[in-house]
């Protein structure tokens, strides 16, 4: 499955983003706004159980999240999405993958693992802004499963049509969750139009 989330306040703040004056203060913020208007159309089919519960004016059934969620952004961009996703889901629990690209291959390269016990209950959340060859997010969806998850969420703010496919292909249980699903990559793997490095624009380090 994959959803395109066409949310005219997340084209907005996506659109801010892309521009290339965009200092790191404003992409920061508008990416931290985003994850939090996605998160809340990803959870959209969390699964809830009923509780009985009282209130001031008698008992009553309500409703409680039923399965723990883990987010696990993709170091370092991924980080970006975190703080936004979790405002939503507070009792969430963060698990972190480090992956970086081999910039001549393009092969990722996995430099850091620590996720939370019980990954095969819980719904996990892959995060990352951007989804170009697909390389890293299938590792590091191949990293979750190893560790038993088996309910897996890919949320990611750019797309290329190349690494949907290639997640597709490689992982069809995994939903995908997009703020945009761009044109194409170019020659060097970035995502055209995209939105440049997303980790340095972050963090700026360039
Ligand atoms: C970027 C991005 C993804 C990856 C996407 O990370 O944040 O993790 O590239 O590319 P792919 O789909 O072709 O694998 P990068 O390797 O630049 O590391 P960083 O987050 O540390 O900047
Ligand atoms: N990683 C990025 O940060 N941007 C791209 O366009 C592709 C990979």
């Amino acid at each position: 499955m994959l959803e395109v989330l066409n949310h005219p306040l997340i084209t907005h703040k996506l659109t801010l983003m892309r521009m290339k004056e965009t200092g790191t203060k404003d992409f920061r913020e508008n990416l931290d706004e985003i994850a939090e208007l996605m998160a809340y159309e990803v959870c959209r089919d969390l699964p809830v159980r009923p509780i009985d519960i009282e209130t001031p004016m008698g008992k009553t059934t309500g409703y409680e999240l039923s399965k723990e969620i883990v987010i696990c952004p993709i170091l370092r961009a991924g980080i970006g999405l975190l703080d936004g996703i979790r405002r939503l889901v507070p009792t969430a629990k963060v698990g972190f993958i480090g992956m970086y690209r081999n910039e001549e291959t393009l092969e990722p390269v996995e430099y850091f693992a620590k996720f939370p016990n019980n990954l095969d209950q819980a719904i996990t959340m892959i995060v990352d802004p951007m989804l170009a060859t697909g390389g890293s997010a299938i590792d590091a969806i191949a990293a979750v499963k190893k560790r038993g998850a088996n309910n897996i969420k890919l949320v990611c703010l750019v797309g290329a049509p190349e690494g949907v496919k290639a997640v597709q292909e490689a992982h069809p249980d995994v939903d995908i969750y997009l703020a945009a699903l761009d044109e194409r990559l170019n020659e060097i793997g970035y995502i055209v139009p995209g939105l440049g490095d997303a980790g340095d624009r972050i963090f700026g380090t360039k």
